[in-house]
């Protein structure tokens, strides 16, 4: 029969030789196992001279635990290597749970732009681009601003040349302009972009927003025209009808000019969102005034049209429940994961 000391070498041989676990588990049979090595050696006790049986039993114990003790070292490093090799990039593990992907989303100005873009280009309207950086006399002189107009105060522009020529637009009409020297009438645009003023910000006010200009030129256009059409911008965005009214309001590129206010969607009697009146006030518009016609080439004998700024950051803010324009354009992960 084997010795002990030359059954616990081969057992250690085989082990350090085990490169997978189940080639392990194979050892472990093999050995320690019903009918391994070291069952057989005590299996066979009875049949040896009684002097001899204590120390075979004693020793047979001894080389079972050997034996453990080399299976359970070797199974920890076969643990550890297998690991490092999946750490280092080697190793792939299916059953490995995947990592999340991390998807992107629209912001919600995007997001609503987009909407809205669809909605006035199925009601027949063009979307236009105009420039950020734009000239005073778009801005402002061919709106019937005039340089002396306090109108050009309370637009507190940032300029970027001395002269004044030159400045980031504060709001979107100016594509109105552009709009009117490049189309022939009649024509339909709409034209969302970004808007600066130089103004102190607060929880309402950011140096940068966003605004979407409107213009319809046709013939003998009335604010019944331009009732219907906010009626159905209303109708697109709540998807149900919302009651508007128009307040007086003064735009000098605007005769008569209004403020409209609509029926605040979110409640019956008044709420936080509307200040308890039950209105919002939503956008000012008008009629096209006369001077801005004639100044950019159109008869205003033959043509007539309205005007709209959708003030695009406010409608975010209401659509969404922003309660602060901040927000927007903070760049915050933690606000903008939510869209
Ligand atoms: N451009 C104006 C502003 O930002 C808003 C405005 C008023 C636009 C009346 C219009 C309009 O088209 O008709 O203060």
């Amino acid at each position: 029969m084997e010795s002990h000391d030359d059954l616990l070498k081969r057992a250690k041989e085989q082990i350090l030789a085990a490169s997978t676990h189940d080639s392990l588990k194979e050892i472990e049979r093999e050995f320690l196992g019903k009918k391994g090595a070291v069952a057989a050696l005590l299996a066979s006790i009875p049949t040896l001279p009684p002097e001899e049986r204590r120390d075979v039993g004693k020793n047979a114990n001894i080389l079972k635990k050997a034996i453990q003790e080399s299976l359970d070292a070797r199974q920890a490093e076969l643990a550890q290597s297998t690991l490092s090799a999946e750490r280092s990039g080697d190793g792939f593990d299916a059953t490995l749970p995947p990592k999340t992907l991390q998807s992107g989303s629209l912001h919600p100005i995007t997001q609503l732009t987009r909407q809205l873009e669809d909605l006035f280009l199925s009601m027949g309207y063009t979307v236009l681009d105009g420039p950020e950086v734009e000239l005073d006399h778009y801005n402002f002189e061919a709106l019937n601003i005039g340089r002396d107009h306090p109108a050009r105060d309370s637009q507190d522009t940032f300029y970027c040349d001395d002269a004044g020529d030159l400045s980031l637009r504060p709001h979107t009409s100016p594509v109105q302009v552009r709009a009117m020297e490049k189309l022939d009438p009649p024509f339909r645009i709409v034209a969302p972009g970004r808007c600066f003023r130089n103004e102190t910000t607060d929880a309402s006010h950011e140096h940068t927003f966003h605004q979407m200009e409107g213009m319809v030129i046709g013939k003998d256009i009335s604010v019944g025209h331009l009732i219907g059409a906010m009626k159905t911008l209303l109708r697109g965005i709540f998807h149900r009808d919302v009651e508007v009214r128009l307040r007086p309001g003064h735009f000098p590129f605007v005769e008569p000019g209004f403020e409209l206010d609509a029926r605040c969607p979110f409640c019956e009697g008044g709420c936080s969102v509307c200040g308890r009146t039950t209105w919002i006030e939503l956008l000012p518009c008008g009629l096209v005034h006369p001077n801005v016609l004639k100044m950019s080439g159109i008869d205003p004998e033959e043509w007539s049209g309205f005007a709209f700024g959708l003030g695009l950051s406010r409608l975010a803010m209401l659509r969404y429940r922003i309660d602060d324009v901040r927000h927007l354009l903070g760049g915050d992960m933690r606000f903008l994961e939510q869209f």
